[in-house]
């Protein structure tokens, strides 16, 4: 953390606090937050850390070490709205806290991050947490953790304009060291289930980005709306795709498209998935959590339409390879990053195989970087 406090000091002078918040990877339970189901993500070791320091006026001054920029931007004129840029996800966590009551002073930031951008990690949601948590205790405000998810949830929707679950600002807030997190997206119960201590996480990244907000995520949240919608016509008690059993859909299939039957498969058939992987990963099952693993990414690639012919091949690749449990795409798709879950003992050999395996098939020269599920959000210490 020198390099953010220097850096902080040549930019504004005096020395800065320092909060930090996780991207994150879902072992399972793709594109169901949003239709009030279950998840399974695991909180990451890559964090963005904002320094942050008080100003008497109502300026934000915000600088991002990533991208080499400066914005700022006065507390009493933030508006709604998308502008494409980076710090839309500043604006919006200062104007949400703003607007949901909470007076905020002044600050001078600086942000650097360790979550790759565009790669399916959340870097955004890492960016909205950690801005949130700066900007609360900058202005001696109790940061809820409960709370933050929703106002950064909110300001993904009003500001960036990605229509967003809940998933990744609640991990972000929530991770625990050693576990990932069985997410109800309705209730937002939750339980932490350990990662067996010889498994590790290794995220493939295929360096294909995505951009949801332009891409195809929005309409993917539609298609699941419209697709609510007809159900409810013959099924008048649901709220959300959540309440659907497989024998309901299956029931009522033609009241939908042949495409949006697709999607909403998805949703039902991974809801279940999810509940299965959660009692597999407690009886440290790994070969069935594997299973339902690749059932995820099949009904990812063919019901719902959000892989890509790269995410499809890292999955292939490390499927096949001696100590890897489980493969799948993760994230919202479109391109991004595959989950695998690979014995300890394999997980170096499993890393170098596969980027030369992928390298030697696409051109590209893949980040394979094998993670810990780490702790959510909070204030650095000082060293
Ligand atoms: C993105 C969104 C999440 C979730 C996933 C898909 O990461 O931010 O809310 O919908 O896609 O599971």
């Amino acid at each position: 953390m020198r390099s953010l406090i220097t850096l902080f000091a040549e930019l504004y002078g005096g020395r800065p606090t320092i909060y930090r918040a996780p991207g994150r990877v879902n072992l399972i339970g793709e594109h169901t937050d949003y239709n009030d189901g279950f998840v399974m993500p695991a909180a990451l070791d890559l964090y963005t850390y904002v320094a942050v320091r008080p100003r008497s006026d109502r300026r934000l001054r915000v600088y991002s070490e990533n991208l080499h920029e400066m914005r700022d931007f006065e507390l009493d004129s933030i508006r709604c709205g998308r502008t494409g840029h980076w710090s839309d996800y500043v604006r919006g966590v200062a104007g949400v806290l703003e607007s949901s009551g909470y007076k905020l002073r002044g600050a001078d930031l600086a942000i650097t991050g360790e979550v790759p951008m565009g790669s399916g990690l959340s870097s955004s949601a890492a960016l909205e947490v950690s801005t949130a948590w700066a900007l609360l205790s900058n202005s001696q405000i109790n940061v809820d953790r409960n709370t933050i998810p929703q106002i950064c949830q909110q300001a993904e929707h009003l500001y960036p304009e990605t229509q967003c679950g809940i998933m990744d600002q609640f991990i972000s807030c929530h991770g625990r060291a050693g576990h990932a997190l069985m997410l109800d997206c309705r209730s937002l119960d939750f339980q932490l289930l350990p990662v067996p201590s010889q498994v590790r996480l290794m995220v493939c990244n295929t360096m294909v980005k995505h951009e949801h907000a332009s891409g195809g995520y929005n309409t993917r949240r539609r298609e699941c709306e419209e697709g609510l919608q007809a159900l409810k016509q013959s099924l008048p008690g649901i709220r959300a795709l959540r309440d659907v059993t497989v024998n309901e859909l299956e029931k009522h299939r033609d009241r939908l498209s042949p495409v949006i039957y697709k999607r909403v498969r998805h949703v039902v058939t991974e809801n279940d998935r999810v509940q299965e992987a959660a009692t597999a990963l407690t009886a440290g099952d790994l070969a069935q959590f594997g299973r339902l693993m690749a059932d995820s990414h099949r009904s990812l690639r063919d019901d719902y339409e959000v892989s890509t012919a790269e995410l499809d091949l890292m999955v292939e690749l490390a499927s096949g390879q001696n100590g890897v449990y489980g493969a799948r795409m993760t994230g919202g798709g479109f391109g991004g990053c595959t989950i695998n879950l690979v014995h300890s003992a394999r997980a170096e050999e499993v890393q170098q195989r596969l980027v030369q395996l992928y390298e030697a098939k696409t051109g590209l020269r893949p980040t394979i970087i094998i993670c810990e599920a780490s702790d959510g959000a909070g204030a650095v210490a000082e060293t």
